[in-house]
């Protein structure tokens, strides 16, 4: 009975079975792999290949993150990411990332120095969201489309102090009309090997700004007779700021790199313009710039103020280029007040219209200086030029105040061994400066004062205009506030106190 009862007892057999042990072996065996086993079986490998599947899966996972972050050679690399082929620069580590839109690929190039590294490593990331991502985002909410991207990093250069490198993101965003869009992005840096600090094209020109508005100039020009970039876009896009990165192109040049299309002479692509340094290695004075770059000696015909013996422990000398002008006359009231004195830079053209100003700053005991007849930049021109531009200066000077000038600001800070030269067949002396207002650039009279104030010190030379109001308005303060901290206002004659010498230019450093 117990026997044929098997199958419709079976859950109180079972029962008796899990609870007893009085039952016959037998039966109780075929019951066991009917009920128990063989649903167990099915259990099992239903989960087995759930297992397999869920295992292979994270596999492929683990491997492709695997294969895609290890270091590999450049030159192994085909993908969608290319890596020029460089010999100091063979090495990239590639990674995946997970993003909504699917994988997406990034090498980061190795240079081998960390710090170096990892600036790169942060560029490429904001690469990657500022420029690229974004128009994908945005193209693949509207349309279906097919988005591909390279990034190149290029070694520039690369010796024992310094390193360049460009990154170039190429990008194409292909919409379902056919119709796309580049998205071409060009970043370049410099970096020094040893600290591994990158370093900006300000830093090689120290207080010396001027060189920096004369870079500009130089770029400016480039452009336009090499690719004839307009006069607008030039302004626009070549300014101290857009210069503020560069590239060593060898020890003796140094590059820009410029996106095409924000000139306006192309969809796509870049330009590179390349300056030789010793266009402005009276600028390049520093250690960082010595440090990049084969700086020449200064020349024969410049001499440093460090070397002179000055009137007094805290003198300032301020000098007034562009001018005469329409504030001159409040400027020379101002100085009166402090009891200062100061050195004018003159334009010839504009004497004639203000020369009983200038007939006043002279009476007053302030010092008249050449500033040119038309302000050019005086390497460009010919020897008869040059001459012409500062003799006819210096005879109205002469003709107005009864004395002819002795020294020259050469418009720009532009002066070279030519110029040197002329100066010195008519017995003038060059005077740079050694601090910068930049007052032309903001017309703001507390920027003036603050950054006249913030870098003055004994002995300096400050360049300023009296051809704007803002930088007349700004005297007071500069006065008041350097008087209060012990300052003489002195002319450039009183400040140098040595007998200057013709056709050598002098700035302090
Ligand atoms: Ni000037």
């Amino acid at each position: 009975m117990q026997k044929t009862d098997t199958d419709t007892s079976s859950s109180v057999s079972r029962d008796d079975c899990f609870l007893g042990d009085h039952e016959a072996p037998h039966s109780k065996l075929s019951f066991f792999v009917t009920k128990i086993v063989k649903p167990f079986l099915s259990i099992l490998l239903v989960g087995g290949v759930y297992f397999a599947i869920t295992a292979t899966w994270f596999y492929q996972q683990q491997s492709a993150k695997k294969s895609y972050s290890t270091t590999i050679s450049a030159t192994t690399l085909h993908h969608n990411l290319i890596l020029d082929t460089n010999d100091h620069l063979t090495k990239s580590v590639v990674t995946r990332e997970v993003s909504p839109y699917g994988y997406h690929l990034t090498a980061y190039p190795s240079t081998g120095i960390e710090p170096i590294d990892n600036y790169i490593k942060q560029r490429i990331s904001l690469i990657d969201t500022s420029s690229r991502l974004p128009s994908y985002t945005y193209l693949y909410n509207d349309s279906a489309q097919i988005y591909s991207s390279e990034l190149h990093s290029t070694l520039v250069y690369r010796d024992q102090t310094s390193l360049s490198i460009t990154l170039r993101s190429y990008g194409t965003n292909f919409l379902y009309n056919n119709h796309y869009a580049n998205s071409d992005y060009v970043e370049y840096f410099t970096f020094d090997t040893q600290s591994g600090q990158r370093i900006s094209t300000n830093s090689l020109f120290d207080t010396l700004s001027a060189g920096m508005d004369d870079l500009v100039k130089v770029v400016r020009l480039v452009l336009k007779n090499k690719y004839s970039v307009s006069e607008d876009k030039l302004q626009q896009q070549i300014t101290p700021m857009t210069l503020h990165n560069f590239i060593v192109k060898d020890r003796h040049t140094i590059g820009f790199i410029f996106d095409k299309k924000a000139l306006g002479i192309g969809l796509s692509g870049d330009v590179s313009v390349t300056v030789p340094i010793k266009n402005f290695s009276h600028y390049l004075q520093n250690q960082t710039a010595r440090r990049f770059f084969s700086i020449p000696p200064l020349d024969a015909h410049t001499a440093r103020l460090r070397s002179t013996k000055q009137l007094c422990q805290r003198c300032i000398a301020l000098t007034f280029d562009d001018g005469p002008g329409q504030y001159t006359d409040t400027l020379l009231s101002t100085l009166q007040n402090h009891e200062a004195k100061a050195t004018f830079f003159v334009i010839g053209k504009n004497i004639r219209r203000f020369n009983s100003t200038l007939q006043r700053a002279t009476q007053e005991g302030h010092q008249i200086g050449n500033h040119t007849w038309n302000h050019p930049e005086l390497p460009k021109l010919n020897p008869d030029q040059i001459r012409k531009e500062i003799q006819q200066t210096s005879d109205m000077i002469a003709a107005t105040t009864g004395t002819p000038p002795t020294i020259v600001r050469p418009p720009y800070g532009a002066v070279d061994d030519k110029v040197y030269n002329e100066l010195r067949t008519m017995s003038l002396s060059a005077i740079l400066w050694s601090i910068d207002t930049r007052d032309w650039a903001n017309r703001d009279s507390s920027i003036v004062c603050q950054r006249a104030v913030a870098s003055a010190q004994p002995g300096a030379i400050i360049l300023m205009h009296d051809i704007h109001r803002t930088t007349v308005e700004a005297v007071p303060c500069i006065l008041s506030t350097l008087h209060k901290q012990g300052y003489q206002f002195v002319t450039i004659n009183n400040l140098l106190r040595q007998p200057l010498q013709p056709g050598i230019g002098y700035f302090k450093k």
